[in-house]
């Protein structure tokens, strides 16, 4: 039996190099290794790896890939130009994104964390499956505007890259669907679970009263459709926002249903700290003016969520505890977690 013992840890820790006369210590701390789990009291993922088993080396090459300017058909732009770490990877400052030669999309580039809780991707939902997504900001002409071909083409002569290609993939062939899996390794891993909120739903952090306080004003009027703890049911909503010259139809431009017509993802309530401007359209530069919209802003149209129809009316004192809980949902850990930025070792 004691002979087996070693034997049966090689099997079990897989990646692991074993050999017969080093003792594993299963207990030593992982320094600055990749893992995904479910947070506690969270629900099950939509997308858990399944056939794209996170992984060291496909996490880091998706990195790479994620802060490669060369997927853009002038060198300029990385997917993390528009999606910065800083500001919980959406666009700092930026009510509608910049890509190649300066042109302006119609939309807000988004946060990207707990993606991997996501039904849809984009504001619409127009992209079903993480690993299909980022077909849609290369090939867009206001965004990167270039092919997965010529980024390949441009990549293929690459040292590290087909170094790390090998690590991640078995060898040095470079096609869309490593890329694309890849990438799906890194952006899935980013997993935002670690506020105030968090420590205090795990019982390692007590919130003030006005948090509390804040968070039954949270719980009576925004968690129908910002629904703990992902703080969004990844439905798409109506909100009541004023239409603007854009006149951006959202869900109904997918499935060109009437019910359908000016309704957006529910986003995350959380990392709001560092994610202005708000909604689709970043039309909103402070949480105050995104209170201001539910209060008085509501714009009725048929499609406009019911639970709206008369707007969300708070007393100031309401509104300042409101905005005490949500800060409780900013999350510095995962902003300043290096596995996530460009340059991390
Ligand atoms: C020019 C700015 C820009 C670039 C470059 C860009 N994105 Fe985006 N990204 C956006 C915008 C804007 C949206 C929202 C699009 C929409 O709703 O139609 C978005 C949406 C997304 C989403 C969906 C998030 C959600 O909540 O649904 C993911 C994931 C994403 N981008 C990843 C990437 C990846 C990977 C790359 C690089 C291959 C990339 N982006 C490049 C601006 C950009
Ligand atoms: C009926 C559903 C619903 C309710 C209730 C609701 N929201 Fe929203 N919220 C949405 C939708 C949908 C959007 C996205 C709208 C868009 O961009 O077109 C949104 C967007 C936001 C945003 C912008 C986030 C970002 O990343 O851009 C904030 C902040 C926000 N809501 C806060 C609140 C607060 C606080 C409450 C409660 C006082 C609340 N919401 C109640 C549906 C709702």
């Amino acid at each position: 039996m004691r002979k087996l013992m070693p034997l049966m840890l090689c099997s079990t820790l897989l990646f692991a190099a074993c050999s017969p006369d080093t003792s594993i210590d299963i207990n030593a701390p992982q320094e600055t290794g990749i893992s995904f789990t479910v947070p506690q009291g969270w629900p099950q993922p939509v997308y858990n790896f399944e056939n794209n088993a996170l992984n060291q080396a496909g996490f880091e090459l998706g990195r790479k890939l994620f802060y490669d300017t060369r997927f853009s058909r002038d060198n300029t732009i990385s997917c993390g130009s528009c999606h910065q770490a800083g500001a919980a990877f959406a666009h700092s400052e930026h009510s509608i994104s910049h890509g190649v030669d300066g042109l302006v999309g119609t939309r807000n580039s988004p946060t990207l964390f707990n993606l991997n809780w996501h039904k849809g991707f984009f504001w619409d939902g127009g992209v079903n499956h993480i690993e299909s997504q980022p077909i849609n900001p290369i090939q867009n002409p206001v965004e990167m505007d270039e092919t997965v071909p010529n980024v390949i083409a441009k990549i293929k002569d690459d040292a590290d890259y087909k170094r790390m290609f090998s690590a991640a993939w078995g060898d040095e062939l470079m096609n869309s669907q490593r890329i694309f899996k890849s990438l799906a390794q890194f952006m899935g891993a980013m997993v935002s679970d670690n506020s105030k909120y968090d420590k205090y739903k795990r019982g390692e952090a007590a919130l003030t009263d006005t948090e509390l306080s804040g968070m039954s004003v949270y719980q009576n009027n925004c968690a129908a459709c910002h629904t703990a703890p992902l703080f969004s049911d990844f439905s798409y909503r109506n909100n009541g926002l004023p239409p603007t010259s854009v006149n951006d139809s959202g869900r109904g431009h997918i499935t060109f249903l009437a019910q359908d017509m000016y309704k957006f993802k529910v986003p995350s309530l959380r990392n709001l700290k560092y994610s202005a401007p708000y909604m689709h359209d970043g039309r909103f530069k402070t949480l105050e003016q995104v209170l201001a919209h539910y209060s008085t802003g509501i714009h009725r149209s048929p499609t406009l969520d019911p639970i709206l129809l008369n707007g969300i009316q708070l007393s100031a004192q309401q509104q300042s505890d409101l905005l005490e809980f949500l800060n409780t949902l900013n999350d510095e850990s995962f902003i300043s977690d290096v596995r996530f930025h460009e340059n991390a070792q």
